[in-house]
């Protein structure tokens, strides 16, 4: 393998720049890192679970495709000076979702994430043999301005709960751009959590295998002047 992770994020800058202009922006593809080996590792330790928060072989990926390195700095500036941001570097949840061949729950369940940035890193990606979906994930760049306090975020996420079913999402897409994205290509997708609405497809039962993904979530802004934070202060009187 003459591919270092070094090389992986070089025009690291450029691409952030897209991320602020447009609200997402593709990465290159992760086939170099052994994405085979990482599945079945992760797959390990998930057991029968859909979710699972940072495993030791998820956090092992992260750390050998150089997240922490070159990525995490650089998305905690633009945090900070862009977002206003003003919590921790570590304020960040990294999960994995497992959806199995025939899942009828996790599909079509459209939402806003609390973090800013959010990148879904394709780890084992499925293919229908009849003419099923395998998962694909759909999103709507800039559906809601930035949310400048809990409760625009709060209406935001309530509004468009409307939309968070197949007709829905179909209604949505007559209105705004609607992206389709099957990550066949190993191209992990980061975007703005907070304005970029996203669900998935099913995977259907002609898959011919497990759906694998890492999600990686980056600074929430809400615990500083949340609803939560806000009843807090009204008991501590
Ligand atoms: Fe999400």
């Amino acid at each position: 393998m003459n591919f270092s992770k070094e090389e992986y994020w070089n025009d690291i800058d450029s691409r952030l720049k897209t991320l602020v202009s447009k609200g997402f922006v593709k990465l290159p593809p992760l086939n170099e890192f052994g994405l085979e080996r990482v599945a079945d590792d992760i797959l390990n330790d998930m057991g029968g679970n859909t979710f699972k928060e940072l495993c030791s072989p998820h956090e092992k990926f992260l750390k050998n495709i150089g997240v922490n390195e070159f990525l995490t700095p650089k998305l905690y500036d633009l945090a900070r000076e862009k977002f206003g941001f003003d919590g921790d570097i570590s304020n960040q949840y990294h999960v994995s979702r497992k959806v199995e061949p025939g899942n009828s729950k996790e599909m079509y369940r459209a939402h806003f994430d609390s973090h800013l940035f959010t990148m879904v890193l394709p780890i084992k990606i499925p293919k229908p043999t009849n003419d099923g979906s395998a998962g694909e994930l759909i999103y709507f760049p800039n559906a809601r301005k930035f949310p400048h306090s809990e409760i625009s975020n709060f209406i935001g996420k309530l509004y468009h709960k409307r939309f968070a079913s197949k007709e829905g999402i179909e209604r949505l897409s007559s209105k705004k751009s609607m992206i389709t994205d099957n990550f066949l290509d190993f191209s992990p997708l980061l975007f703005i959590g907070n304005t970029t609405l996203h669900t998935n497809k099913q995977v259907t039962s002609d898959c011919s295998s497990y759906r694998l993904t890492c999600l990686a979530h980056f600074f929430d802004p809400s615990p500083k002047y949340g609803i939560g934070g806000i009843l807090r202060a009204i008991r501590s009187r």
